[in-house]
């Protein structure tokens, strides 16, 4: 009786280790007949009081043995099995199908103009500089001939570093010039694209945040006629080459003496008297000549060199461009609006 126990127990081990399954169907049976819960084991347990006392460990071991056989060879069944699955399942995978669409994003609106413009000037021998949207007193203000005090500071009020009241959000993209200037000898040709920062009430034409291109050209001998050109080219360039300017007399600290420039818009329809106040004249940017104690200040000998800065904001020429009423579209990503801009890529 022992030895049959014993050798009812090697067969099953070596039924294990010799079994294979084709399918699931075959790994169910092994399943059931040595996992399961009414698997053939279990019941060869209960023979081990039949057995002489020596006897008992060794047989216990072999059974232990059997079972963990057991689990081991079902896992391992189970596992080749799924796997041939999977091989089957790329079997019939097409390689050379075409593939899912992907929807494709579109630009910003403000990226589109800023590249458009940052293009025009480029053509000319404009390069692009860059300056931090945290800024100093000093390059935002002081350098540029607004000295602490100064009335027109409260005309780009802005915010201030509260651990740091010597540092801002930059309020136009001027700061630049006076980094530009403290770093690189004239000739300089540049523009500055980039996010500006200024306490306002946000509603359909202004916002606390927005972006302006900025320009500075300085050399011997520059005059306000090279400006005015140039500020005509970039018109036409971007308006068409019928765009007809003109020049305001205005004013900023750090130009003398300063216009704004307005382009002509037209008057046909009633939006157009809108826009443009009635006058057909749509301001776009403000400019000047570089004033020389802004040379100064950077370290630039204004007797020698001179030259003209011009600043303007991206939103309204993105709004004209595109007949946008409302400069808080910009900023809401609002992908109703965003979308509208895929043909524009
Ligand atoms: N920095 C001015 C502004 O933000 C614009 C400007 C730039 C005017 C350069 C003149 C020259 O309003």
């Amino acid at each position: 009786m022992s030895m049959d126990l014993f050798e009812q127990l090697k067969r099953f081990i070596t039924e294990i280790e010799q079994a294979q399954a084709a399918d699931a169907e075959a790994l169910e049976q092994f399943r059931k007949k040595f996992v399961g819960a009414k698997n053939v084991i279990k019941p060869l347990q209960k023979g081990i009081r039949e057995l002489e006392a020596e006897q008992r460990p060794v047989f216990g071991q072999l059974l232990n043995k059997a079972k963990q056989l057991a689990e081991e060879k079902y896992k391992a069944l189970k596992a080749s099995i799924e796997a041939g699955q999977e091989a089957e399942e790329v079997d019939k995978l097409d390689l050379t199908a075409p593939a899912e669409p992907l929807e494709l994003g579109a630009r910003h609106p403000v990226a589109i103009v800023m590249d458009r413009i940052i293009d025009v000037f480029s053509r000319i021998g404009f390069t692009i500089a860059q300056g931090p949207e945290i800024e100093d007193d000093w390059h935002n203000f002081t350098a540029m001939n607004t000295p602490e005090d100064h009335p027109a500071r409260d005309m780009q009020d802005t915010y201030y570093l509260m651990n740091d009241p010597a540092m801002l959000l930059r309020t136009h993209t001027s700061s630049v010039q006076s980094r530009v200037m403290e770093s690189q000898k004239p000739p300089i040709r540049i523009i500055a694209p980039g996010r500006v920062y200024r306490n306002e009430t946000i509603s359909a034409r202004s916002h606390c945040q927005f972006h302006q291109v900025e320009g500075l050209y300085i050399d011997e001998g520059v005059s306000f006629a090279d400006m005015k050109q140039t500020m005509l080219y970039f018109a036409r360039q971007m308006y068409g080459p019928d765009a007809r300017i003109r020049l305001r007399p205005s004013f900023f600290p750090f130009t003398e003496p300063s216009a704004e420039m307005d382009v002509y818009w037209g008057l046909q329809s009633e939006t157009d008297y809108r826009i443009t106040k009635g006058t057909g004249w749509l301001e776009i940017l403000g400019c000047g000549m570089v004033d020389p104690n802004v040379l100064e200040n950077c370290g630039i000998d204004p007797n020698r060199y001179s030259g003209f800065a011009f600043g303007m904001g991206i939103e309204r020429q993105a709004m004209l461009q595109y007949r946008i009423g409302d400069i808080r579209l910009f900023f809401e990503n609002d992908l109703r609006f965003l979308k509208q801009f895929k043909a524009a890529l």
